[in-house]
């Protein structure tokens, strides 16, 4: 069987005696969005530091792309919970930053005309002279994406990029995010505690049980039409049943899966997909 552009092999995170997750195997192929959704602690932060490099798995690989993963690399950008720029640094020189480490030979001038055009694509085109502290949460994480996406990345990994935004931001750069996405046709994997963010959003929702001992307990084909929006989601046929099947898992089903003790047609490698 083909491998997944990027596959998963059975990692796990343990604290001495505490397992907390384990056997964690999936695929995410090339083009396609995969959020994750799980209870706070179950380690969802931890499989994304595995993804990006930050920090080994105590068990299993990471490949992509034909290639197994260690440590680290442009071919992955992280957009973090907190923007991470550089305070110092305008909103330019922030992603003209990234720029000089994928691109070492270039000079300021071809460094800075990236980093406007990027900045450009998350309507930033105006504010590249401004240093962090000037800017709102949201430009703030425009940058983050800006600078992200930049880097033409084999995948972009997120984890709650949107939760400490309002509301309106958030929705705004939802929309945008699933812009550059499809335009670009990005593989990425994202973190998230907002099941419309993820409804919107992902083509595959990972659903992890609670920890410790979490495993991925089902995955959930999203099967609603592209491109949606915000606006119209909840009027799709289809939508609410899909919510209510993430919700009851993040209310009961994470709870109950037990992985010494798992639901009949469950297995770490061949975990139940699940088509409302
Ligand atoms: N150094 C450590 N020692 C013991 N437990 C830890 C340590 N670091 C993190 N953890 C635990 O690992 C779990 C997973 O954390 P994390 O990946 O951040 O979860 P999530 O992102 O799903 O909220 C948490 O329950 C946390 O308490
Ligand atoms: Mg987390």
């Amino acid at each position: 069987m083909k491998k997944p552009y990027v596959s998963v092999e059975g990692i796990a995170r343990r604290y001495g005696a505490t397992t907390i997750f384990a056997d964690a195997w999936f695929g995410i192929e090339r083009g396609e969005f995969v959020c994750l959704v799980g209870h706070s602690g179950c380690g969802k932060t931890t499989i994304l530091n595995i993804l990006a490099g930050l920090e080994p798995p105590d068990d299993g690989v990471l490949i992509m792309d034909g290639q197994e993963l260690s440590g680290p690399s442009l071919d992955r950008a992280v957009i973090f919970q907190s923007h991470a720029l550089l305070p110092w640094l305008t909103a330019a020189e922030n992603v003209a930053f990234a720029q000089g480490c994928k691109h070492p030979g270039w000079s300021r001038a071809q460094r800075m005309e990236a980093a406007l055009a990027a900045l450009q694509k998350v309507g930033l085109a105006q504010a590249g002279d401004k240093k962090p502290s000037e800017l709102s949460g949201g430009m703030k994480q425009r940058v983050g994406i800006a600078r992200a996406l930049s880097l033409a990345p084999k995948m972009l990994l997120m984890d709650e990029p949107f939760s400490a935004l309002d509301a309106l931001t958030r929705g705004a750069l939802q929309e945008e995010v699933a812009r550059l996405v499809t335009e670009t046709d990005q593989t990425a994997f994202m973190i998230t505690h907002d099941v419309d963010e993820a409804i919107l959003l992902a083509d595959r929702i990972l659903l992890m049980s609670n920890g410790p001992g979490a495993r991925i307990a089902e995955v959930v084909v999203n099967t609603l039409p592209k491109p949606r929006t915000r606006a119209t989601l909840h009027h799709m046929a289809g939508y609410h049943p899909l919510r209510e099947h993430v919700l009851d898992f993040l209310i009961t089903r994470s709870k109950a899966f037990r992985a010494d003790a798992p639901p009949a047609n469950w297995s770490p490698r061949a975990v139940p997909e699940v088509r409302l």
